[in-house]
């Protein structure tokens, strides 16, 4: 996933997904498939999308008992996927059942899928974590001891903004991965995210993948609006 630009396939059935990926040709990319498209339309989506050997981030973020978790991730191995996620806020427990659920079911050879743990939401501002969740301190604190949690636990990187990936980095390496949603140009519009960064701010703080969806998915050009983002992250023409 390192450096990847990971596009968010917000849509809320297959036919818009391709319809949509109709102009990028035979270009691989990073999609994510998140629970909108893959409740409507299961794990047939994901097959379809492997076949024409795109990267797959199946974005379910699972937070349930560790039992229940390890058997849900030992079913997703099975779709061998790139990347899945998990809510840290489910505990240690959990991440380390969610890890055994993906050796579980992953074919022998393979690589298991890497799992990573949703901090605090892109969408969640400090004032709400006070408020709504009651943890004191500051939201880097809250990421700062979820990340550790995730980390301990051996799992493979965060979900956070890219405003905590940097502390994340000092603290934990940069072998642990800050994947960041929450990404805007300056002239998008900000929408439900809180937390929100540029694509060269999260460049600079050593972001390892950016997630990005609105912006592309929305855009009357796509192709051209990825290309755009591409350069942007990257920080050269593509
Ligand atoms: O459209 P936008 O760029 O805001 O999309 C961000 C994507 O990242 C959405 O699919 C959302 O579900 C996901 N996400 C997020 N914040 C997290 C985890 C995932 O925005 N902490």
């Amino acid at each position: 996933m390192e450096n990847s630009l990971i596009i968010a396939l917000d849509f809320a059935d297959s036919q818009s997904v391709f319809e949509f990926l109709k102009p990028f040709g035979n270009q691989k990319l990073f999609l994510k498939v998140g629970m909108e498209l893959y409740y409507k339309e299961g794990p047939a989506i994901l097959h379809r999308l492997k076949e024409d050997g795109h990267g797959i981030f199946l974005d379910l973020k699972l937070h349930d008992i560790p039992n229940t978790v390890k058997s849900a991730m030992k079913i997703l191995a099975g779709y061998e996927c790139d990347l899945v996620n998990v809510h840290a806020a489910g505990g240690t427990d959990m991440m380390i059942a969610a890890l055994e659920g993906l050796e579980a079911g992953t074919r022998p050879g393979f690589k298991r899928p890497d799992c990573i743990a949703v901090t605090q939401l892109t969408s969640t501002s400090e004032a709400q974590m006070q408020t709504e969740q009651h943890i004191p301190g500051s939201l880097l604190k809250s990421v700062l001891n979820y990340a550790s949690l995730a980390k301990s636990a051996g799992l493979d990187g965060v979900v956070c903004s890219a405003w905590e990936a940097g502390a994340i980095r000092d603290k934990l390496g940069s072998a642990f991965n800050t994947v960041t949603p929450g990404i805007r140009m300056d002239t998008d519009h900000i929408q439900d995210q809180k937390r929100v960064a540029t694509p060269e701010f999260a460049r600079s703080a050593g972001v390892s993948a950016i997630v990005v969806g609105r912006s592309i998915t929305r855009s009357t050009d796509p192709l051209n609006s990825y290309l755009n983002w591409m350069e942007a992250w990257k920080g050269a023409s593509v």
